[in-house]
């Protein structure tokens, strides 16, 4: 596992974790990770909570070379959508309520809840998804995108892996190149590999800029 200096880390300890992460955009052209690798990872990153357990992100895991020149062009000529071994494009499925049945159905037969307690909580959420309001449905999408795209950039620094997260590319455009299906929204893109220079360095706020007690004034 590499840092920012290219130092080995000493750990794989969350809190090192979560410090020497930092967005790398030059990668080894050459890397390559190995399918079975990204399997593990999204199957760990999933582990992510989501509203209602709906599970709404999906993964688009592009490797083809000539893809990925490609969808270099759709993210603003950002060269490290070529060079990454992977770029994983994380999607929200608009549907994702026709899965709430399988999701629960399988908690039902672990012996997680009772199937009278899945038969009425099933039909009674996905009501309530499909009257939300788009704004309040994509707010609550989003969240979810968030929650799994930062897994899995903590997973990948915790394999040695490196990621920059990117919302500068054309989504129409993106859906067009990679045939992505109506119901499906693009929410960020990931460009996964083995950096080669580390991260531009960057700064926080301090905490108290960003935090209030009880009340705001
Ligand atoms: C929603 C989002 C969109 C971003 N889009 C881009 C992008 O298009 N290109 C890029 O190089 N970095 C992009 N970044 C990375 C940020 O610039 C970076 O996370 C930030 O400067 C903090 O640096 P660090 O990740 O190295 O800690 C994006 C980050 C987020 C969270």
């Amino acid at each position: 596992m590499t840092n920012n200096n290219n130092s080995v880390l000493p750990s794989n300890d969350l809190y090192t974790l979560m410090r020497e992460r930092h967005s790398v955009r030059h990668f080894d052209t050459e890397f390559v990770i190995s399918e079975e690798e990204i399997n593990e990872m999204i199957e760990l990153a999933v582990k992510a909570p989501s509203s209602s357990n709906s599970q709404s992100w999906r993964f688009l895991v592009v490797t083809d070379k000539e893809l990925k020149k490609q969808l270099k062009i759709v993210a603003d000529n950002q060269q490290q959508v070529e060079d990454a071994s992977a770029v994983f494009v994380i999607l929200s499925d608009m549907k994702f309520y026709d899965k709430l049945d399988e999701i629960f159905t399988s908690a039902v037969e672990a012996g997680y809840m009772p199937k009278e307690f899945k038969d009425e909580y099933v039909p009674n959420v996905t009501k309530y998804y499909q009257a939300l309001p788009k704004e309040q449905f994509h707010e609550s999408v989003s969240f979810d995108a968030g929650l799994v795209a930062m897994q899995l950039m903590l997973i990948a620094k915790s394999k040695g892996y490196d990621t920059v997260p990117m919302g500068g590319y054309n989504k129409e455009k993106l859906k067009m190149l990679l045939n992505v299906p109506d119901n499906l929204l693009p929410l960020i893109i990931l460009p996964i590999g083995k950096g080669i220079q580390p991260g531009r360095r960057s700064t926080r706020l301090p905490v108290e800029d960003v935090l209030t007690w009880n009340q705001f004034k």
